[in-house]
């Protein structure tokens, strides 16, 4: 037994293969901070390309960070003639993406963001077997924050203003503050993690869709859990086409994002 477990052979490979895990252990570690840094990624907004994203993929966060916001700078640009009206994201937590849709959005726009500020309403609802990242979500998560902590970040990166309405999306009172804020909505940013916030989400600008103009709607967490996002998305759809009639095309993707464009 111990002549077995002294051989060169094995002994070597045992030894390549721990430091080899170190070692990524490490740089992930290393990428991670890195990648969650708000003036690292705001200083790279403009540089991020398929270059950087194929170098860095293999890390979750970088993949994630450097994936969205090559795809929200590449549908403003290619899309600009589209965007006709504001734009609305459900799902605000510290305000990052409101951060970085404020540097690529022509500066007249309105943009609008709504969330609880308290964090998720609920915890994952009967959620499958099978996970990619995170194996449910729990009511009370991304609470640490407020308008006040969005505010403080909106003005430390040089941000348009930004109305913040607080509450759960499928709340009347939050419905008729959206109306009284907008009239026409071109993009919609869903960063909601939970099944039901996304249909509720879609639910909210479910008024906003226009028979004569495109609608952007873009998931991120799309399929962090395979049982969230999507199938909110998808009940949704199935729901209302046949009712309404619209064109969804598949614009962009990363790992966890999705990018798509309503029209009829
Ligand atoms: C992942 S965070 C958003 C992250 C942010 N967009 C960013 O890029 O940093 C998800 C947010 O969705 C909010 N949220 C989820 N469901 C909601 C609902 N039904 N109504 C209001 N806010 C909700 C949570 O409070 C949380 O702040």
């Amino acid at each position: 037994m111990l002549l077995k477990i002294l051989n060169p052979y094995k002994l070597l490979r045992f030894f390549t293969e721990f430091t080899s895990n170190n070692i990524n252990f490490i740089k992930n570690k290393y990428l991670n901070s890195k990648f969650y840094d708000l003036n690292y990624l705001i200083q790279n907004l403009f540089s991020f390309d398929e270059k950087t994203y194929s170098k860095y993929c293999n890390n979750i966060v970088a993949e994630h960070q450097i994936g969205r916001i090559v795809n929200m700078r590449n549908l403003v640009d290619k899309h600009r003639n589209e965007i006709t009206g504001d734009f609305l994201e459900l799902g605000v937590f510290e305000g990052w993406s409101l951060v970085f849709f404020d540097k690529f959005l022509d500066k007249k726009k309105k943009m609008i963001g709504i969330d609880t500020f308290e964090g998720l309403p609920h915890d994952s609802v009967n959620v499958s077997l099978g996970q990619k990242s995170v194996p449910k979500w729990v009511k009370g998560e991304f609470g640490s924050t407020s308008t006040l902590k969005v505010e403080s970040n909106l003005k430390k990166f040089k941000c348009r203003k930004v109305s913040l309405l607080k509450g759960v999306f499928a709340d009347r009172k939050i419905h008729e503050q959206l109306k009284k804020l907008s009239s026409h909505i071109s993009i919609v940013h869903i960063d909601c993690d939970l099944r039901d916030s996304a249909y509720d989400a879609l639910d909210l600008v479910k008024d906003y869709l226009n028979s004569k103009k495109s609608m952007f709607i873009l998931f991120d967490d799309w399929g962090v859990h395979q049982n969230e996002i999507p199938d909110g998305f998808y009940k949704w759809v199935n729901e209302n086409q046949p009712i309404l009639k619209f064109n969804l095309e598949k614009l962009y993707t990363t790992n966890y994002t999705r990018y798509y464009k309503l029209s009829f």
